[in-house]
């Protein structure tokens, strides 16, 4: 497939990311404390075939190596998560210098290698220590996410300058604590909604840390925003609709914009929200850029007796799905990408993840050729492209994931990879899609005006 790339800017961003509990491992080294993650996916019956979080892709002893890969795709970003639990393994301090010093090192070698480094905070893995104190339904762990926040940025931000509080605080909260298929896996509406509302406090006070510590820091939060379209014209199905962009795009969006938290969703939700003076405005932080996640678009129909908000998702027909068995259908990133330019006026916005699962086949010759990830990549790559043409100020793309890891609830079962992990040898090999990547990133290079 051909790609118009010459809507995208010269410093366009073309990375890959990865999140710390998914690919490091060594969860009990040089003073790790664990997260929810290492108590959840050490509770029977949570992730698939019973795997965990404890080698994952020995990211924390082969990072050297990964950045080599990274070399080969020809990327020059890399979005990655930092461990809370490595940084501060009590939760609210103190700091644990070995802890620090890994990620030191991590972004000293990714510049060296002239990849620039986009840092994300939390990517779901709250010391468990403060979630025996209460975890996010709990307004301190706001304000010990800010504290933690001041201290990476102190040490990191004279070389960082990309950061991201807060990785889809939807999964934390409503598949986290209202779903329950994900750590800390909970099934309280009242729980959810208050861990909704202190993740968001806690971006706020988390981007006025990093703008005190960090001259010149980019600051944004990344959500997994949904593409969502009604079943039928019923009236039903338009407000079920509806709701479901409450609950997975207003929710997230409108109180950083400064336009508060929806109030159908409140009268949906019916819970009190715990807010005291003051809070809406650090929620509404100026932000430098918005990340977004996107995977899948969602048809969906009213479910009157279901939890809030009331929705079941419709399978449509004839729609490729993944390994997942998400549908695939790259008119989702580029509606959200107009969207969020459009509705929410982003002035930069970065594709900070999207990507693909399948079963990958490793030949006898050790090579992997996955024609389903390469055209799933080329179909948004181009969809974006679509999108910057139509004046979406789209400066980088992340692609998920630079390596096969961890795929929470799904273990290792599902691989997102650019590269293949086997996780007996922990080999790399660069997969069909990766090569792919690295061929797009350089004809982006070599003529801006032409077709990759
Ligand atoms: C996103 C997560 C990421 C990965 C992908 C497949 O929701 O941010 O860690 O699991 O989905």
């Amino acid at each position: 497939m051909t790609i118009d790339l010459a809507a995208l800017p010269e410093d366009f961003l073309w990375g890959t990311a990865t999140s710390a509990y998914q690919i490091e491992g060594a969860v009990a080294e040089d003073g790790r404390s664990p997260s929810i993650w290492d108590t959840f996916s050490h509770t029977p019956g949570k992730i698939d075939n019973g795997d965990d979080g404890d080698l994952a892709c020995d990211h924390y002893h082969r990072w050297r190596e990964d950045i080599g890969v990274m070399r080969q795709l020809g990327t020059n970003a890399y979005r990655l998560s930092i461990a809370w639990p490595r940084v501060m393994p009590g939760g609210d301090g103190p700091v644990n210098a070995k802890g620090l010093d890994f990620y030191d090192g991590l972004i000293d070698a990714l510049l060296e290698a002239g990849i620039t480094p986009s840092v994300t905070l939390y990517h779901w893995d709250l010391p468990q220590v403060l979630q025996d104190r209460g975890g996010w339904p709990v307004r301190d762990t706001a304000h010990h996410f800010a504290s933690y926040a001041a201290v990476v940025a102190d040490r990191l931000g004279d070389r960082v300058k990309h950061w991201t509080t807060l990785n889809e605080p939807l999964c934390s909260a409503w598949i986290g604590h209202l779903e329950g298929l994900m750590a800390p896996g909970w099934t309280d509406l009242t729980a959810a909604v208050r861990t909704s509302y202190h993740l968001l406090l806690g971006h706020g006070l988390a981007t006025q840390a990093i703008r005190a510590a960090v001259p010149g820091a980019q600051v944004g939060i990344v959500n997994n925003l949904s593409y969502i379209e009604a079943a039928t014209d019923r009236p039903e199905d338009v407000a079920a609709a509806r709701r479901l962009d409450g609950h997975t795009n207003r929710w997230w969006l409108d109180p950083v914009h400064g336009r508060g938290f929806p109030a159908d969703m409140q009268e949906v939700y019916g819970v009190e929200l715990p807010e005291q003076p003051g809070d809406l405005e650090t929620i509404a932080a100026p932000l430098d850029w918005l990340g977004l996640n996107y995977y899948f678009p969602s048809t969906v129909a009213d479910d009157p007796t279901g939890q809030a908000p009331r929705v079941r998702t419709v399978r449509r027909l004839g729609v490729p799905r993944t390994a997942m068995d998400w549908e695939v259908d790259a008119a989702g990133i580029e509606n959200l990408l107009l969207r969020l330019t459009n509705d929410y006026g982003a002035r930069k916005i970065y594709v900070t993840e999207n990507g693909s699962a399948y079963p990958d086949i490793v030949r006898p010759d050790g090579t992997v050729d996955d024609p389903e990830r390469t055209g799933y990549l080329e179909q948004h790559l181009a969809a974006c492209a679509s999108a910057a043409r139509q004046g979406v100020p789209l400066a980088g793309y992340f692609a998920w994931s630079l390596l096969d890891n961890f795929e929470w609830a799904y273990g290792y079962d599902k691989r997102f990879g650019l590269v293949h992990v086997d996780y007996k040898t922990q080999r790399r090999t660069v997969k069909g899609s990766g090569h792919r990547y690295a061929d797009i990133i350089r004809a982006h290079g070599r003529k801006r005006r032409n077709a990759a």
